[in-house]
């Protein structure tokens, strides 16, 4: 990794804006290598500078990995002509290199990973990995008595298309009608046709879970975070 401006660095590892790093800079409350550094400029080797914000060492990390709280109304694309996308809800500065790792319908809530490291990507999204997404979806319409195992056994939907074993649960700590579905593939529409094969039609469709990570119920809707050490090594080995 080749030397990179202090605030250049600090915002790379999300502690702020590249302004508000600046400031922070400023401020005194940045030391490199154990001194106070209060150049912005400055430049340090991002490999091997101890850089400690407030007290907190920061690490560098070669690739970004955040985990984003989508709300309705976005599209999961980096960029569109018409819509609004979720890479448009991190800051510009933010954004280049950034894809989501898989796609949640423009009306689908939760979450979604996003970063730059494809290799990780392509490994949570191959077929063969079997990783579990978890939804929560609110469902009207009655479900047929079986469809808890109809959805075990492999669910044939309306066009024939058969789906792996999958896991239907009520939830009624959600509401009455609600409900939490356990996939571990990710067909077009998945979770919404399958309830339609058993009868019921979701109104409301939210991610909770992917490979182990869980979506952190401080994040609002639209809001982002970066992942902490543990959650990105827990990815990792579902990747693998
Ligand atoms: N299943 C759906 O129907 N929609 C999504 O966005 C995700 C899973």
């Amino acid at each position: 990794m080749p030397r990179m401006r202090l605030d250049k660095l600090l915002a790379h590892l999300n502690c702020g804006s590249r302004k508000e790093v600046q400031a922070m800079i400023r401020a005194g409350r940045v030391q490199v290598d154990g001194v106070t550094e209060r150049d912005p400029a400055a430049k340090v080797d991002a490999d091997t500078a101890q850089v400690v914000l407030d007290g907190q060492a920061q690490h560098y990390q070669a690739q970004r990995y955040y985990m984003l709280n989508k709300p309705a109304g976005v599209i999961t694309a980096s960029r569109d002509e018409r819509h609004d996308t979720v890479l448009e809800l991190f800051p510009e500065e933010m954004r280049r290199g950034l894809f989501a790792v898989g796609r949640l319908d423009k009306d689908t809530e939760g979450l979604l990973l996003i970063t730059d490291d494809g290799a990780l990507s392509h490994a949570l999204m191959s077929p063969a990995r079997h990783v579990d997404k978890v939804y929560e979806a609110e469902v009207e319409g009655e479900l047929v008595p079986d469809a808890a195992a109809r959805f075990a056994a492999g669910l044939e939907l309306k066009d024939g298309t058969v789906c792996r074993p999958a896991q239907l649960e009520a939830a009624p700590d959600l509401g009455e009608n609600w409900v939490r579905v356990t996939l571990r593939e990710g067909k077009y529409h998945q979770v919404k046709r399958m309830i339609a094969a058993v009868g019921g039609v979701v109104v409301r469709l939210r991610r909770v879970e992917l490979g182990g990570l869980t979506l952190d119920p401080a994040l609002a809707p639209g809001a982002f975070r970066a992942l902490t050490a543990q959650e990105l090594t827990l990815l990792t080995q579902q990747g693998k």
